[in-house]
């Protein structure tokens, strides 16, 4: 059965349009965990738009579930992985000018470069995720490079259906189950996650072997009306 991976990144926004330290997004992992979230999700962004190191630094002695630390394969971040040694890195693409990750990582273009940086975190006991359309060629690249999950990117489906157009919400669910099937054969671990919300999560919940899906921007937006902890509480119960 999958599990639900809480992204706080999206309270740190908030705490950033003021500079202030309110609100917290440690108090969010928190409530996050206490309503039922198995593993909270942050991104330390190059441009630290959002979530800033010192965030980062106290989940990874706080979170009692598991920390998912989203990062760009870069040497900076390398190095805070390191140090704060979360229960999983998911590498993402990352571009300054994006408001959210728009594409997943282009794994077969960067395999040589992400061996090296994925040996380093495995041999320090951390899994690593790649996040990747759903394509089965990137999944092929990602079983070469030695990761152990894959993110697959549910962008394009909840698009289609933002946009009402079910046939293409269809189309693109196929196509996620598809991948979810060749990674399963690869011997990889499947999560997933980007734009799933109250309307559109089931379905993705009930693909074959899907671990977690990792859910940030509609938690959020419904914390702010209804609090974070029946926002969980309905999310997990919808997965
Ligand atoms: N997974 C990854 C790899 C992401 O980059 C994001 C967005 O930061 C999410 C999941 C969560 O997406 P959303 O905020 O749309 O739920």
């Amino acid at each position: 059965m999958a599990t639900l991976g809480v992204n706080i990144d999206h309270i740190a926004t908030i705490r950033q349009a003021r500079g202030g330290r309110d609100p917290d997004p440690i108090h969010a992992a928190v409530l996050a965990e206490l309503a039922g979230a198995r593993g909270i999700t942050a991104h330390l962004r190059e441009d630290r738009r959002h979530i800033q190191d010192r965030d980062i630094y106290i989940l990874g002695q706080t979170v009692s579930t598991h920390l998912n630390f989203e990062m760009a394969p870069t040497p900076e971040m390398l190095k805070i992985a390191l140090d704060v040694r979360p229960y999983m890195v998911t590498i993402v693409p990352e571009k300054r000018e994006e408001k959210t990750t728009e594409g997943g990582y282009p794994v077969r273009e960067k395999e040589r470069e992400l061996s090296e940086k994925i040996a380093t975190l495995r041999e320090n006991h951390i899994l690593v995720s790649l996040f990747i359309n759903p394509d089965i060629a990137e999944m092929r690249s990602c079983a070469r490079v030695g990761a152990t999950h894959i993110e697959l990117h549910t962008g394009a489906y909840a698009n289609a259906g933002t946009a009402n157009d079910r046939a293409a919400e269809e189309d693109e669910l196929t196509a996620l189950k598809n991948a979810a099937m060749a990674a399963q054969r690869l011997g990889l671990r499947i999560n997933a996650g980007h734009g799933l919300n109250y309307q559109n999560v089931s379905p993705v919940a009930d693909i074959d072997n899907m671990e977690e899906l990792n859910i940030g921007h509609s938690i959020i937006s419904r914390a702010a009306m209804v609090g974070m902890d029946n926002a969980v509480r309905e999310m997990v119960s919808l997965i």
